[in-house]
């Protein structure tokens, strides 16, 4: 199988990486096993030792300053050493509420976790203004923190109201999971452990790429990265090994073409 950019190709993405340059790709979304499903694709002895593994073979193609995020449950970098190859900038909580939380020896996990990597101390690009969340404060407390001194200098005006809103910080409860009634639902089959909703992906994509980079998806699932990039004018490398889960990526790329799939909100619009 031959890569091609800007499409959905059907294969394992370890094999297929060879043909990806070294130093080509601006940005890596890894949205692959988490090693708690009963899915075949999930089925990882170690999902730490997976994580390492994925991160000495892709790690390579990205550029200097290039991102890397990688989906996991909290424990999904634990004890392992990946700073020889990345970066490691923030662990992301992406939050989401259980509705029926059913543990009974532990506390149920509420979240994900999306780890972000740098290749090297500093990212190449991070366009917060893109990404920028509504910041719902009220005159009082606003004008109370721009009067508080800095710890770091203390000057006052540290702490500036945007217009543009505030940095998303790094929980994020304001992006939901998909449910049975989201319209940007490929099936109910990609429900939870497939389809990540538009609006998470394209947080990643504004913030490390801009347009015309080369994004790279290695476990594309049902096209939504691809589709996000392609909503952004961002190049991409997408691969997928279920062949159902490519057919409906492409129709969903494809009816970008027709206007169809459009996201409501988008961030920095
Ligand atoms: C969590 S899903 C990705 C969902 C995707 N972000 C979306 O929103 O549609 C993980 C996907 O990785 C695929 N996958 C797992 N291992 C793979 C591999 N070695 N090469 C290519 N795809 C793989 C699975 O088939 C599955 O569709």
């Amino acid at each position: 199988m031959t890569i091609t950019e800007n499409t959905i190709v059907c294969g394992n993405s370890f094999q297929l990486l060879d043909q990806v340059g070294e130093e080509s790709v601006d940005l890596i979304i890894c949205d692959g096993p988490y090693g708690v499903t009963q899915n075949d694709w999930d089925q990882i002895a170690s999902i730490q030792d997976f994580n390492l593994r994925l991160i000495q073979q892709f790690s390579p193609k990205l550029k200097p300053g290039g991102a890397l995020y990688l989906f996991g449950k909290p424990d999904c970098i634990d004890f392992i050493d990946y700073r020889p190859y990345l970066t490691l900038r923030s662990k992301i909580i992406w939050y989401q509420p259980s509705r029926l939380a059913q543990g009974r020896l532990n506390y149920t996990n509420n979240y994900d976790i999306i780890c972000y990597f740098t290749k090297g101390q500093r990212p190449a690009q991070f366009n917060l203004d893109d990404i920028r969340i509504a910041q719902l404060v009220e005159l009082e407390h606003r004008l109370r923190c721009e009067k508080v001194p800095s710890v770091v200098n203390g000057q006052y005006g540290k702490t500036k109201f945007n217009q543009k809103g505030k940095n998303p910080g790094d929980v994020w409860g304001d992006i939901k999971q998909l449910t049975y009634k989201s319209k940007e639902l490929v099936s109910r089959d990609a429900l939870n452990t497939i389809q990540k909703p538009e609006k998470l992906i394209e947080r990643l994509v504004l913030a490390s790429s801009s347009s015309g980079d080369l994004v790279l998806d290695p476990f594309a699932g049902v096209g939504t990265c691809p589709v996000v990039c392609k909503r952004h004018q961002r190049r991409f490398l997408a691969f997928e090994l279920n062949p159902d889960f490519v057919q409906k990526g492409l129709e969903r790329l494809e009816a970008l073409d027709y206007g169809q799939g459009k996201l409501e909100l988008s961030y920095g619009a």
